[in-house]
């Protein structure tokens, strides 16, 4: 039985996911977190200083030679350098340590994508050299956290501020592309990226602060554009130098040009990878289990219907009070699921500066259309109170 070293930020909705995935798969799964104690999950737990990669590069290696260990996979952006190098050093499959550090630095990646010339937004580290609107981003956070869309100079000193008050290191400025945003699901295997998905998200874009609500496949752009996108994101992992594993990418198209907003070396977050299903019921978490122990992968088209999920955001800083209608969203027709994952009580911070989502809607139907529809009618029936 191969045995997996799970990195997973204490802070995750995913653990169980993978979890299941590994007991469906027979794989013995060992899950290491910067703090054991504070991660309630089944199976084995240790303890990794994943903020520090090569510390936690030195300790994966310990527990390697304790009780052998067949690969390591991150489940999120905090543990994806630590899986490179750990990877790296320990022979399993992985990504070059320089790729991943890149995915994880705004600003190096735009450099590495400028240098291959791959389509992105004009950047440079003041909106008076790209142009108004621009939009301000830490270059090292995720989620949308600090990401700002200004139209004038006087609204990116206030990002600045805003974005100075949690986030101390360098922020990068890009030229706002308008237009339709799609993400792409995909998989590296020795350089060449399989598509497994492109979503949807049909919810309006514009800032200034960048919400993820809707995601839905499969995606309803013409076909030449899905191949162009494609395309994209194979050209920009390649740019960066990513080799293995998961990978999810942003994009944009505005008119007939494509824009690569970012490629992360990691699965899609959240609980969104409940909406995929491959072959007959293989989940996301599985398939990654499954390219890390090298095990056969085939038969990884997704399956025919329409998947989505509503990631709902928090309406604005305060305290949870109460989610009303839970049992009237669920009611709604092709809506399977509904996941709250901040208990009424605690504390909410809504965006730019928060870092987490309330919870996820998922439906599921014979099309993007009706799937979207749920989705929407479903959470117009949640009365989301923050006092
Ligand atoms: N240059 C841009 N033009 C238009 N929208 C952008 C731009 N950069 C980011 N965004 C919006 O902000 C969201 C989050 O930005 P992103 O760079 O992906 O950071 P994060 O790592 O926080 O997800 C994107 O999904 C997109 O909707
Ligand atoms: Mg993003």
């Amino acid at each position: 039985m191969p045995r997996v070293l799970l990195l997973v930020p204490t802070v995750t909705y995913r653990a169980p996911d993978f979890v299941a995935a590994a007991r469906a798969l027979g794989v013995d799964l060992v899950v290491g977190t910067d703090d054991a104690a504070g991660l309630a999950a089944d199976g084995r737990l240790v303890t990794i200083p994943l903020a520090d990669p090569d510390a936690a590069t030195d300790t994966i290696e310990a527990i390697d030679r304790k009780i052998g260990v067949d690969a390591v996979v991150a489940v999120d952006d905090g543990g994806s350098l630590a899986a490179a190098r750990a990877g790296e050093r320990l022979g399993f499959p992985h990504n070059p340590p320089d790729a991943v550090a890149a995915t994880r630095d705004k600003a190096e990646m735009r450099r590495r994508l400028a240098r291959a010339e791959v389509p992105q937004p004009r950047f440079a580290s003041t909106g008076a050299d790209v142009g108004y609107p621009c939009v301000v981003k830490p270059t090292g956070l995720s989620g949308s956290r600090g990401v700002i869309r200004c139209d004038t100079p006087e609204a990116e000193h206030a990002a600045r501020a805003r974005i100075a008050a949690f986030w101390s290191g360098p922020v990068i400025v890009e030229q706002y592309v308008p237009g339709v945003e799609v993400a792409v699901e995909g998989l590296l295997r020795a350089g060449d990226l399989e598509l497994l998905a492109t979503f949807d998200k049909p919810d309006p874009l514009v800032g200034p602060y960048f919400e993820e609500t809707l995601y839905v496949t499969p995606s309803r752009l013409p076909v030449e554009q899905l191949r162009a996108v494609e395309r994209a994101t194979a050209r920009a992992a390649s740019a960066l130098g990513l080799t293995e594993g998961p990978v999810h990418a942003e994009l944009r198209i505005d008119g007939e040009r494509l824009h690569v907003i970012e490629v992360a070396a990691r699965s899609i977050g959240g609980l969104c990878a409940r909406t995929l299903r491959f072959g007959v019921g293989v989940s996301l978490e599985e398939l990654v289990l499954r390219h890390a122990c090298s095990m056969p992968l085939d038969g990884i088209a997704r399956e025919q219907v329409a998947a989505g999920v509503m990631m709902l955001p928090i309406p604005r800083s305060g305290t949870l009070a109460a989610v009303h209608g839970r049992e009237h969203a669920l009611a709604v027709p092709l809506v399977e699921g509904l996941e709250l994952t901040i208990p009424v009580g605690r504390p909410v911070v809504a965006l730019p500066e928060g870092d987490r989502y309330l919870g996820f809607l998922f439906a599921r139907g014979p099309t993007s259309e009706v799937v979207e529809t749920a989705l929407r009618e479903a959470t117009s029936r949640l009365g989301i109170v923050v006092k």
